[in-house]
């Protein structure tokens, strides 16, 4: 076979079969091609689209070009959830050993924050000790004995992925629908799960703006899980405001702890709650949590009774962290100047723009414009109001938690822009959207 021909036949809108696109993605993945020809059909499959059948294929060729997790030796059936990245978004931190409560065990790979969007492994490493980097026989064995594991990748996960993304950050190739939804699922299904529920985020502060986009993403998404044999569930969810309040690694630990408490924001709260009970919906394979009442029943009592928390402190201790931070929260980092930012007027709040917050962040230095890039765990901004709050002038709209002063002053100005206010009330956010199922 010749590169060239590949590309030529999906620039001239033909549909590539299944041996093409796992000859290429090897190839490629080899180091047997140049950039330029992997460039020329992203772009080609950028104009010309993919149906889903070849979607399907390009996913499957991209999870079977490094390591596929088998972990039905360790737990029988695995379940994983994927979030499209968010501000404000910690939810892992609690769907996971919520989930693992209710004896579904959960083996997690995570990723790290990149821009604005936060990522669960560096707000697991605000605990102390936290190891994020499991050999493949840790990370078995904590998912047997425990039931759950948490951590970055061990061994090497689709591995065309890593390369055809840094392909497409830089020749304009990102937002595309086939390519977005392979890049993910890729990962997904190399990391073995048997069912994987998705949040596919919507709004400012998400990679999809509109109700529609997202809709279609999950859609392609939930048909390439279902056609590489995963039970599959996608919620669309909002993303115009940040989730919970808090956002920054340290402070979004403490706000996941405070939930496992029984306590925080009570759109975090709900978030994991339906987040959970979808998960346990898809491992209950049609004989438990058929129903959503009895799922959230069951997680609501996990959830106050304290035996999530117990489960996350379990796990904390596995891998290495140090526990005393989650029995006790104030000894997490802390930021060393802490201010408020106040409204100027009174009125509803109209908008709390979550990538204006989430740069804000990030630009206080928890979040990381570049791979590289380190990140300071203690700082970020706590939100406490929400879309349709009633705000008289002087209330708190934000605290910000900084240890640089000129870092402090820039976030304040970027904060300016985030909030605006309406004289007349203003319906609030929905959490959800929808949700997507797929069938086998
Ligand atoms: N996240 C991914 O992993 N891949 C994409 O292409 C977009 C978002």
């Amino acid at each position: 076979m010749r590169a060239v021909d590949v590309i030529a036949r999906k620039r001239d809108g033909h549909a590539l079969t299944r041996d093409e696109i796992v000859w290429f993605i090897d190839a490629y993945t080899r180091g047997d091609l140049p950039d330029y020809q992997a460039s020329a059909l992203l772009m080609a499959i950028f104009l010309r689209g993919m149906s889903r059948e070849e979607t399907v294929n390009l996913t499957v060729a991209m999870a079977q070009s490094g390591d596929v997790l088998d972990l039905s030796a360790e737990i029988g059936y695995s379940v994983d959830k994927h979030s499209s990245g968010g501000v404000g978004d910690k939810t892992s931190l609690v769907v996971l050993p919520l989930v693992a409560a209710c004896g579904v065990p959960v083996a997690k790979m995570s990723g790290r924050g990149l821009g604005f969007s936060g990522g669960t492994l560096d707000k697991l490493e605000a605990i102390a000790g936290y190891n994020v980097h499991l050999t493949d026989s840790e990370f078995r064995r904590l998912a047997r004995e425990n039931g759950l594991v948490l951590s970055g990748q061990s061994g090497e996960l689709a591995p065309a992925d890593g390369k055809l993304y840094a392909l497409r950050d830089v020749t304009a190739t990102v937002p595309c629908m086939p390519l977005i939804a392979s890049s993910i699922m890729s990962k997904k299904i190399a990391a073995g799960a048997n069912g994987i529920v998705l949040d596919v985020k919507l709004g400012r502060g998400a990679f999809m703006t509109t109700l529609e986009d997202a809709r279609t993403l999950a859609q392609i998404m939930v048909d390439i899980g279902v056609d590489a044999g995963r039970d599959m569930i996608a919620v669309l969810s909002d993303m115009n405001q940040p989730l919970g309040e808090a956002v920054g690694n340290a402070l979004e630990m403490a706000e996941a702890l405070a939930c496992m408490n029984g306590g925080g924001p009570a759109d975090f709260r709900e978030h994991c709650l339906q987040v959970s009970a979808y998960m346990l919906q898809l491992a209950g394979r049609g004989e438990k949590w058929v129903d959503m009442e009895d799922a959230r029943r069951e997680l609501t009592e996990k959830l106050d009774s304290g035996a999530a928390l117990a489960k996350f402190r379990q796990l904390v201790a596995a891998q290495g962290g140090d526990v005393r931070m989650v029995d006790d929260p104030s000894l997490l980092p802390q930021a060393r100047l802490v201010e408020t930012y106040t409204a100027a007027q009174s009125g509803y709040v109209a908008q709390v723009a979550a990538e204006e917050i989430g740069i804000a962040s990030s630009e206080l230095g928890a979040g990381r414009e570049k791979k590289s890039d380190s990140v300071d765990l203690a700082v970020g901004l706590n939100v406490p109001v929400k879309v349709g709050d009633r705000v008289e002038a002087g209330a708190v709209l934000a605290t910000i938690y900084a240890n640089d002063e000129a870092k402090l002053a820039a976030c304040r100005a970027r904060l300016g822009r985030a909030f605006t206010f309406s004289d007349q009330p203003v319906p609030r956010l929905p959490l959800f959207y929808d949700t997507l199922y797929g069938k086998r």
